[in-house]
């Protein structure tokens, strides 16, 4: 059973030097011209270690005045400085030594990613700390191959185009991959010249300050990349509006994917949002079973469930649809939960206490439509830390609350599907479009459904692969523009046409 593990208040604090090294000393500063800096109201917050409930470190708390300090710097990076200027060539190295930098500190890292954000070490160590630093080695690939083009204009004339810089990016990022997600903000950004001002999430700024420090030991100038820790409505907020800033990237909520579009409207901001998402997962009967089962699982369970592309809808053809549940369920419920920092912990505890009632709220919900929970439903009692046990719901119907919100837990919704049009219908029928998946032996199917499906991402016969030569994103309510792959490229430059009388 889920739930057995217990935590011991000796081995809950980092283990590694490295990172006991960082969380101790005064409050955590801002990144603002290459310099620390307090923040200009010289308020700090806690960031909280969601496995104990202890307060991990303090940092400082950015606001208004410290986003003005840090677009001017990073204006000033980028009219004055060398890096937009700098040799392609250069910047590849450049971005090399930082991905380099994160190989070197990846315990470090991910002790870090562990104790701030409550996710398996397992998973921060083979997940998320190897794929920041590959996000910075595929973008350090890209700083050369950023090319324009020559256009058949008029014998009497010649164009081309200029593939330049957007300027200043406001990067905002959220909790769920901390390091990942600055990760696959900053690269692009910097390979194609652009300067940074960084704000990670509140719940989560460790591994992005130590970011910021290897960023500069790496020999980055100073200004091109600002982190500033702080809230969302000040902070973020303040970045989202700022006149100084020419293109924001927002990872989160699409409740805030939309108070960031009207932000930026001011002066016409560029924007890319990736917002939520409840991906459906279509399950048909000629599929593998037992493949389908244990990766539809980790589809929905990874990180928590925390995860904008979970599989949280989880459709089975009517034939399949018990075994189906039974797999699932005995699958889930024998996931090891507790002490994240354990090799052998495959499930920690979510992100924050509003992210643990939220979930919670979400579970009763389910309870009282009618849902059926066949496995888990309730938080694990380990004393303290905001554990829930991994949840499996059965008997759900696609029009229910559990069914159409993004929960961003450890809940799979069971809904059992007829056949092919009634499961795109229903996999459709949501107004997220992030990611999809379908399972089925027949080839033709699982092309023809990939089709169907209205989603920025879908996988056939696997769940949740993310790889940066691939772009991300969302179709209908997840949000615009794609990141990854060459996507990025056009996310971060802009055009310009040339054109010359012969
Ligand atoms: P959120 O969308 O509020 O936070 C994401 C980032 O946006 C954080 O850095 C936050 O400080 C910032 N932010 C918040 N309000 C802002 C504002 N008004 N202006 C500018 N920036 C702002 O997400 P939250 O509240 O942490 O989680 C709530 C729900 O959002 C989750 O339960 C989940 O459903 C969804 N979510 C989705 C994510 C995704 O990857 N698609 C990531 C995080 C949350
Ligand atoms: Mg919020």
């Amino acid at each position: 059973m889920a739930g057995t593990a217990t935590i011991e208040t000796t081995t809950n604090g980092p283990r590694g030097k490295a990172a006991s090294q960082f969380l101790q000393g005064g409050p955590k500063k801002l990144l603002i011209g290459g310099r620390w800096v307090a923040a200009a109201s010289g308020k700090t917050f806690e960031t909280v270690n969601p496995a104990t409930e202890e307060v991990l470190a303090l940092a400082a708390e950015a606001d208004k005045l410290d986003v003005d300090e840090a677009v001017k710097a990073a204006r000033k990076a980028f009219e004055d400085g060398k890096w937009p200027r700098m040799s392609p060539h250069q910047r590849t190295r450049t971005l090399l030594k930082i991905a380099e930098a994160i190989d070197a500190h990846a315990e470090e890292l991910a002790e870090l990613e562990t104790l701030d954000n409550g996710k398996a070490i397992s998973e921060a160590k083979n997940i998320d700390i190897p794929a920041a630093a590959e996000a910075f080695r595929y973008y350090a690939g890209w700083a050369t191959k950023i090319y324009g083009e020559t256009n058949p204009s008029s014998p009497s004339m010649f164009n081309y185009t200029l593939r330049e810089p957007v300027g200043v990016c406001g990067q905002i990022i959220p909790w769920n991959f901390p390091l990942l997600m600055a990760a696959w903000k900053i690269a692009p950004a910097l390979a194609c010249g652009n300067t940074v001002v960084l704000k990670p999430a509140e719940q989560t700024p460790l591994t992005a300050l130590r970011l910021g420090e290897l960023i500069c030991e790496a020999g980055l100038p100073e200004g091109v990349v600002n982190i500033l820790t702080g809230f969302g409505p000040s902070a973020g907020g303040a970045l989202a509006a700022h006149p100084g800033v020419d293109k924001v990237a927002f990872t989160g909520s699409t409740e805030v994917g939309r108070e960031i579009l009207k932000a930026s409207a001011g002066n016409l901001k560029r924007l890319s949002l990736e917002l939520g998402g409840k991906s459906p997962n279509i399950i048909f009967a000629d599929a593998d079973m037992s493949a389908a089962a244990r990766i539809s699982m980790l589809g929905i369970f990874m990180t928590q469930g925390q995860v904008c592309a979970a599989g949280s809808r989880i459709f089975v053809q009517r034939a399949a649809y018990d075994e189906f549940g039974e797999k699932l369920a005995a699958l889930a419920s024998g996931l090891k939960l507790g002490n994240p920092l354990e090799a052998d912990t495959k499930m920690g505890p979510v992100v924050s206490r509003e992210q643990y009632e939220r979930v919670l709220g979400y579970i009763g919900h389910g309870a009282r439509e009618g849902a059926k929970v066949k496995t888990g439903g309730e938080p694990a009692s380990l004393g303290r830390g905001y554990f829930i046990k991994p949840t499996v719901f059965v008997g759900v119907r696609n029009d229910m609350k559990i069914a159409r919100e993004e929960i961003f837990g450890p809940v799979a919704a069971l809904l059992p599907f007829e056949n092919e049009d009634d499961a795109v219908f229903q996999g459709n029928d949501n107004d997220y479009g992030l990611a999809a998946a379908v399972w089925t032996r027949d080839i033709s199917r699982a092309h023809t459904v990939a089709r169907r499906l209205k989603a920025g991402t879908v996988w056939i016969n696997c769940y949740g692969l993310i790889d940066p030569i691939s772009p991300f994103g969302g179709y209908k309510q997840s949000g615009f523009g794609r990141e990854l792959g060459r996507h990025s490229i056009d996310l971060y430059t802009q055009v310009k046409s040339v054109f010359v009388k012969l």
